[in-house]
């Protein structure tokens, strides 16, 4: 944590958006709002970090593909073994009969780590794809 000094903010929204966030904050035994907006609010700076950040970091690189794609197996292959320093472990899953999930946990400097995400969410035939950011040791944000 970069710092435990709490500051009290008042925020304005939609009272339906109120609603919703109350609902998950329920749904996922968050105590109060604060907690489940400080939560959100780290997540969302994690994911806009600037392409310039050289912070380290670590994350997962999730992706959903049909594997009777010509050439695209082939293709994501070649992207990790260009990536392997930064990619740590992958997990391939047969969904069913055409499509794969693949998770794969990645770990560099932030700029080379949405580069290799953007790269493989970006093949085509890919139908789902998502990076999801994680501190590694370092402050947040
Ligand atoms: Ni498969």
């Amino acid at each position: 944590m970069a710092s435990s000094k709490t500051t009290r903010f008042s925020v304005s929204m939609p009272e339906h958006l109120v609603q919703r966030l109350d609902r998950m904050m329920r749904a996922h035994n968050y105590a109060n709002r604060s907690q489940l907006v400080a939560r959100l609010v780290r997540d969302a700076l994690l994911e806009d970090l600037p392409e310039s950040e050289t912070t380290e970091i670590a994350g997962t690189i999730t992706l959903v593909y049909d594997h009777h794609k010509p050439n695209l197996q082939t293709l994501l292959t070649s992207i990790q073994h260009d990536h392997h320093a930064q990619i740590i472990s992958t997990l391939h899953v047969h969904l069913d009969h055409d499509n794969c999930l693949e998770v794969l946990v990645v770990r560099g400097p932030a700029e080379k780590v949405r580069i290799i995400a953007d790269e493989l969410i970006a093949a085509k035939g890919v139908k789902h794809g998502r990076l999801v950011l994680n501190v590694s040791g370092s402050p947040l944000p």
